[in-house]
């Protein structure tokens, strides 16, 4: 006897009418047209299957914190990092914690069952780590939530960031991160790169760090990380996150820089939303669209996710944890408009952003964690396209969250009234 067997589902490879079956908590097979008693069966009607969207990049401490303690005004990096410096003071640990259990819920109800996300460690008092490893804990039953050690201010920077990056390591933070283009000079931002891949060495833990996230073509610390990555064995266990200053490199560089990162098996990841958001403010026109080379590293062979960053924090107002639409504006901004190109940014969003995250069980096989989402699409271009309904998400083969499907009821002079659904 089944726990639970979906029928007449699409899947993201391509095939139709396929069955999966769930026996504790794991998918037992992955077959066309199974017939098999259940304790529950669900008709997918021909819509899409999908493992669940997973966010390789977000800021988890600043969540749901727009308008506090006032509105950045300039839109730029730079004016969201001081606001944040503003708030920091204020914050208390039970604002920290409520405010990311609501986007906890917002997540669930959109499909997304992993995240890994920054905790800034400048400040003495820890308190936002505190807040976030009580918050991993309390949904790890439903989501997979991944700590990074982010020095907002600059490991070198500011005064004790390094000694409380460890104390959040001691304290069961995942991931060694950085901001090496945040330090106060190139060279310091090298230091900072190898001090901190050092750390992770010595650890056994990943790396993510904030890396080159400006519109400075001299930028050079991606290249330092991918140095740094194979000098200490990392490879495979670093990612370099948001990586703008490649998109105003010069591209003799750039073809040099993507060999290199592919030879350290650094995975990238980009943020659409607040790449296309936060760069290019110092231009007038034309403004730089300042995401990385999305399309290239793919083409070269690197993983590359797209992260969701800020939802209604310092640096952005708006968001609501739908990686879809993270999806939808990557693929914008890259002109991955191809066929192939929009079923990889759906890939950007689930398997690739998985495999940053080093998620074990991943998928829709045999022997893989029971954690799906129905999606109200027949394809994945259809879900990009329509940003489309979580009809039900499940984890560990139980129902987490449901919604009625999207329609709409026309009346339409002349015409019958008609339920319309935008589906093909
Ligand atoms: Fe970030």
């Amino acid at each position: 006897m089944l726990d639970l067997l979906i029928q007449n589902a699409a899947l993201p490879d391509g095939r139709c009418h396929m069955s999966v079956a769930v026996r504790g908590g794991k998918i037992v097979e992955v077959t066309a047209a199974l017939n098999a008693p259940a304790l529950q069966t669900v008709d997918a009607q021909g819509f899409l299957l999908s493992p669940p969207f997973v966010d390789a990049h977000f800021h988890m401490d600043a969540t749901l914190s727009y308008g506090l303690p006032r509105v950045n005004q300039s839109g730029t990096l730079l004016e969201g990092i001081a606001l944040w410096g503003e708030l920091k003071p204020l914050l208390t640990q039970q604002a920290l914690v409520e405010r990311a259990l609501a986007y906890c819920d917002w997540a669930v109800a959109k499909g997304l069952l992993a995240i890994r996300t920054h905790v800034d460690v400048c400040d003495a008092r820890l308190l936002a780590v505190d807040a976030l490893l009580h918050v991993k804990r309390q949904v790890a039953p439903y989501i997979d939530l991944q700590l990074v050690a982010f020095p907002q201010d600059g490991v070198l920077r500011a005064p004790g960031a390094l000694d409380q990056l460890k104390r959040a390591l001691d304290q069961g933070v995942d991931v060694v991160g950085g901001i090496p283009h945040f330090e106060r000079t190139m060279a310091d931002g090298a230091a900072s790169v190898k001090l901190l891949c050092e750390i992770a060495a010595e650890r056994g833990l990943r790396v993510d760090m904030h890396c080159d996230e400006s519109d400075d073509p001299q930028s050079r610390h991606v290249e330092t990380l991918a140095f740094e990555t194979q000098r200490l064995g990392l490879c495979g266990r670093v990612t370099g996150s948001h990586l703008t200053s490649m998109h105003s490199m010069d591209n003799y560089y750039v073809s040099k820089l993507i060999a290199l990162m592919a030879e350290a098996q650094l995975h990238a990841v980009a943020n659409p939303l607040i790449n296309i958001t936060l760069q290019g403010r110092h231009d007038s026109y034309p403004k730089r669209r300042g995401m990385t080379r999305v399309p290239e590293l793919l083409a070269a062979g690197i993983n590359v996710a797209f992260g969701h960053d800020c939802v209604m924090d310092p640096w952005y107002s708006l968001g609501s944890g739908d990686m879809l639409e993270v999806a939808h504006m990557g693929l914008h901004v890259a002109q991955m408009t191809s066929q192939s190109a929009m079923r990889q940014c759906f890939d950007a969003v689930t398997v690739n952003a998985a495999r940053v995250m080093g998620l074990e069980n991943y998928g829709l096989a045999a022997g893989c964690n029971a954690d799906f989402v129905l999606l109200q699409a027949r394809d994945p271009v259809e879900a990009l396209r329509l940003r489309a309904n979580r009809l039900k998400v499940f984890r560990r083969g139980v129902l987490l969250a449901e919604s009625a499907p999207a329609s709409t009821q026309l009346h339409l002079v002349g015409r019958p009234v008609q339920t319309s659904f935008q589906t093909r």
